[in-house]
């Protein structure tokens, strides 16, 4: 279960970075190009990949207990669910943990992005206003998957797969939206939206600040966000990500507060390492680097 989960998890972290090396390289050798090819993008352009997001922050955004669309639930209730975020360790892209349960019985599949408002007091979810947008794209046409970069940031059903089965679980990297506050791509004051699939909102939750940027992990552990993916680390932070350097996919590390620890010990050559030194490609290397911090993600909640 645990061994199928991390194969899982390894497609779904290494195919977005492989589908991004497979689209440079054919466009790079496009000779005639039709204009039915050229994608749509942003009026500012392609979407830019944010390369030094600080590591270790977590933001989360829950679902509330009721729906907006009452009419979605009339005997009362909501989606269940959360959205979980935090930047790799090398600061390129975000990893996104999508979970959603107990989904209307019908309307789907349902869609779900990052909205640019965060949701008010009264729930209102009219009010997070239209999808993170900083390359001011628009909605529509919908946008190609398999060119991300082309579509809107807070796109990620767009992006990533519409909610097409109830559990829906999966995680991924964007490498476009950001925690780096100060900039349009940032998503932590935000909020995320789910939709019919004729996109009347279903409900809405904001994203808060779980974890903190030092990774929770003690300044007297020898550990840092920089250092996780190359060294064990042990953590009495206050029920973060440890990620460890093994990097076994079958036994992340995490953190609950203190009461477990972290380490083997025994810090074998990461996949992150050996991808890299294999020469093949730096970007399949940190998205490999990711995947502890992907699971550990996976195992905290
Ligand atoms: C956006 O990216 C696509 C796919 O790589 C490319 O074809 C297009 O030329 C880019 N557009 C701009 C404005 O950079
Ligand atoms: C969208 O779909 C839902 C579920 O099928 C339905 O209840 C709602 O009325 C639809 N909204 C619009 C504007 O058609
Ligand atoms: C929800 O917010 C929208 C946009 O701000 C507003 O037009 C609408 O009146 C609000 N609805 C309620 C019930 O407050
Ligand atoms: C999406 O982009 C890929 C890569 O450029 C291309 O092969 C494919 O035809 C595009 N799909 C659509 C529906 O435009
Ligand atoms: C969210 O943060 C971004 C970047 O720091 C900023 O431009 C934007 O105004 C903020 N939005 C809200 C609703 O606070
Ligand atoms: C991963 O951890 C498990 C349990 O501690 C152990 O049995 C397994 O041998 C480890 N695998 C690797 C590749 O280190």
């Amino acid at each position: 279960m645990r061994t199928s989960s991390a194969i899982a998890l390894l497609s779904a972290v290494i195919a977005p970075h492989v589908a991004a090396q497979t689209s440079t390289s054919s466009s790079a050798t496009t000779g005639s190009t039709t204009a039915a090819e050229s994608p749509v993008t942003g009026k500012l352009g392609n979407a830019t990949v944010v390369e030094n997001n600080p590591p270790g922050i977590v933001y989360q955004a829950t679902l509330p207990d009721t729906a907006f669309a009452k009419s979605a639930y009339p005997d009362g209730g909501n989606v269940k669910g959360q959205l979980t975020a935090v930047a790799s360790p090398d600061g390129m892209g975000v990893i996104f943990r999508v979970q959603f349960s107990k989904l209307p019985k019908t309307g789907g599949p349902f869609l779900y992005h990052i909205h640019v408002d965060p949701v008010p007091s009264d729930g209102n979810c009219t009010a997070t206003l239209a999808h993170l947008d900083p390359f001011i794209r628009g909605e529509t046409p919908a946008c190609n998957s398999s060119l991300p970069q082309t579509c809107q940031v807070g796109d990620l059903s767009g992006k990533y797969g519409k909610i097409d089965k109830d559990p829906f679980e999966v995680t991924y990297v964007d490498q476009f939206a950001s925690t780096l506050e100060g900039i349009g791509a940032f998503f932590g004051n935000r909020s995320v939206v789910v939709h019919f699939a004729n996109t009347t909102r279903i409900t809405c939750a904001s994203f808060a600040q779980v974890a903190n940027g030092d990774g929770g992990l003690p300044a007297s552990s020898g550990c840092s966000a920089e250092s996780a993916t190359s060294s064990s680390c042990s953590s009495t932070g206050t029920g973060v990500l440890a990620p460890t350097a093994s990097s076994n996919l079958t036994t992340p590390a995490l953190s609950t507060g203190g009461a477990r620890p972290t380490t083997t010990g025994t810090a074998s050559p990461s996949p992150s390492q050996a991808v890299v030194s294999a020469g093949t490609s730096v970007r399949l290397g940190s998205a490999a680097g990711v995947i502890a911090f992907a699971a550990a993600i996976m195992f905290m909640l």
